[in-house]
């Protein structure tokens, strides 16, 4: 027998996966492996989303599949965790069909691990211990963070926009800040292992700080952490249009090291939807936020969120919409068909909407198509440019191949050379073709010198 081993099981955002990256590190301090599937593992954590009724719909065809396993093995223990229980629906609907899970816990109290499974250990029955609200901000928690030079870093929990068609601020509770020290110390720590690329993380990044005594903002932060040594690139996620300050435009604009990617979820163009969603800003001072955006950083890449068949939504509000996307240019769009969640107002006004599922999924096809089309144009504008990209791993789909990220958060393909190991590098490159979702580019010089020599453990296939 040798030591026990997780698999943790990962949907929705970058924070859920920050989340895993906690659960897995206090594994390790109870002396758990890390096991590469779930077949191998002796405890199996599902950590789950809630955002829309496919991520849940995922999470529970895997829970399901789990009493498979669990039938084999009866000492295997199965626990599910994240943003579905918290939801009293999810919390039924595993006492009713799935018997075989061990443990339900919350994104609230994920810190208290250790003793929710020294429970599991003395009682027969599922532990189900979901805290309704969130305590006090919990530091000094050990991680398993993923290989590589990139690391996420917490700096904002929870959400109080309340956009009617959200469930995370019931997922997640309310807003809740970190200290600018306690962050600055993770990232200093973080540089000295080795990582280069620091990602900030929140649902709402722009309102960080708001709550802290004395009260201080997203660009205090990044400021704060430009200085660090061996941060080559500080990027942030996710921004709120109506909380994007000038303050932080120019303090971008100014930074050697900050993202010139920009993602700013815009979910729709109609001045009528927008109020309904509650998103606080209009059309037009999107518009203008984005002009000075641009204005300030004229090479910043925008990307977006955006939201069709919201209840009520008519043809004449979705070319509002389309005609945002053609004014704006974004370099790329996640698009989602609005889907009604549980608790939250808009989920009441979809019993009355008159428009079919067949016509929003038409006009979901239409965005995409003009979309696509968009970001083919602005790929093509970069071709000839010369950029600096982090190689990330071998392409799964061709071992000849680099796949790559640029500071702008594009997808950037180059030719290997086996002989030649660039994982993790800073490469200089020269773009020389564009796709919808991806560019190629070919190596022009040797990679930036190493800041910290890091070791990683395997050959990551991305
Ligand atoms: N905090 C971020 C992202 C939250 S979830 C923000 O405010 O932008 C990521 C995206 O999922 C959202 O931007 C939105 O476009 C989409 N989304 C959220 N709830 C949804 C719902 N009920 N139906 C469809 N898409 C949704
Ligand atoms: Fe959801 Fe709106 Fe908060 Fe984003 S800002 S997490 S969309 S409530
Ligand atoms: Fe999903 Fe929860 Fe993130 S609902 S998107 S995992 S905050």
């Amino acid at each position: 027998m040798g030591e026990p081993r997780y698999f943790i099981k990962t949907y929705g955002c970058q924070m859920n996966e920050r989340d895993s990256e906690i659960m897995a590190g206090q594994l390790d301090q109870m002396g758990f492996q890390m096991a590469s599937s779930d077949k191998e593992a002796d405890l199996i954590i599902v950590n789950t989303c809630a955002v829309r009724g496919t991520a849940e719909q995922h999470a529970l065809g895997y829970i399901g599949q789990l009493r498979q396993l669990k039938d084999a093995r009866p000492d295997l223990k199965l626990a599910v965790a994240g943003c579905m229980a918290q939801e009293a629906g999810t919390i039924a609907w595993l006492k009713k069909y799935a018997s075989h899970v061990d443990l339900v816990f919350g994104t609230h109290n994920l810190h208290e691990l250790p003793k929710l499974l020294d429970q599991v250990e003395q009682q027969d029955e599922m532990v189900i211990d979901v805290w309704q609200s969130a305590g006090e901000v919990v530091e000094h928690l050990p991680s398993h963070r993923a290989e590589g030079v990139r690391a996420f870093v917490n700096i904002i929990y929870g959400c109080d926009k309340f956009c009617t068609y959200c469930i995370v601020p019931f997922t997640r509770g309310r807003e809740r800040s970190r200290e600018i020290a306690a962050i600055r110390a993770e990232v200093e720590a973080l540089a000295q292992e080795g990582y280069q690329d620091v990602t900030v993380l929140g649902q709402n990044v722009n309102s960080y700080g708001h709550d802290l005594d004395p009260a201080v903002d997203l660009a205090d932060l990044l400021a704060a952490l430009e200085p660090i040594e061996g941060i080559r690139w500080l990027r942030y996620m996710t921004s709120h249009p109506k909380d994007f300050s000038q303050k932080l435009i120019d303090t971008i604009a100014a930074s050697q090291k900050i993202t010139r990617h920009l993602h700013l979820p815009v979910q729709s163009g109609s001045n009528p939807i927008l109020k309904r969603m509650n998103r606080k800003y209009t059309k037009e001072s999107y518009l203008d936020l984005v002009a000075r955006i641009k204005k300030a950083i004229p090479d910043v890449s925008l990307t977006t969120d955006i939201i069709v068949g919201f209840p009520g939504e008519t043809e004449a509000d979705f070319e509002e919409t389309l005609d945002l996307v053609r004014q704006v240019r974004f370099d790329s769009a996640f698009t989602f068909l609005y889907s009604p969640r549980e608790r939250t107002p808009a989920a009441r006004w979809e019993a009355r909407d008159p428009v079919p599922n067949t016509v929003k999924k038409d006009r979901l096809n239409r965005l995409m198509e003009l979309q696509y089309q968009i970001s083919l144009e602005a790929n093509q504008a970069l071709i000839g440019r010369r950029d600096i990209v982090l190689v990330e791993g071998v392409s799964r789909k061709d071992p000849h191949v680099w796949t790559a990220r640029s500071h702008h958060n594009k997808v950037v393909l180059l030719d290997r050379d086996p002989a030649v190991d660039l994982v993790d590098q800073f490469v200089p490159v020269r773009i020389t073709q564009a796709k919808t979702f991806y560019l190629t580019g070919e190596v022009v010089g040797p990679p930036l010198p190493a800041l910290v020599n890091k070791r990683r453990m395997a050959l990551p296939m991305v």
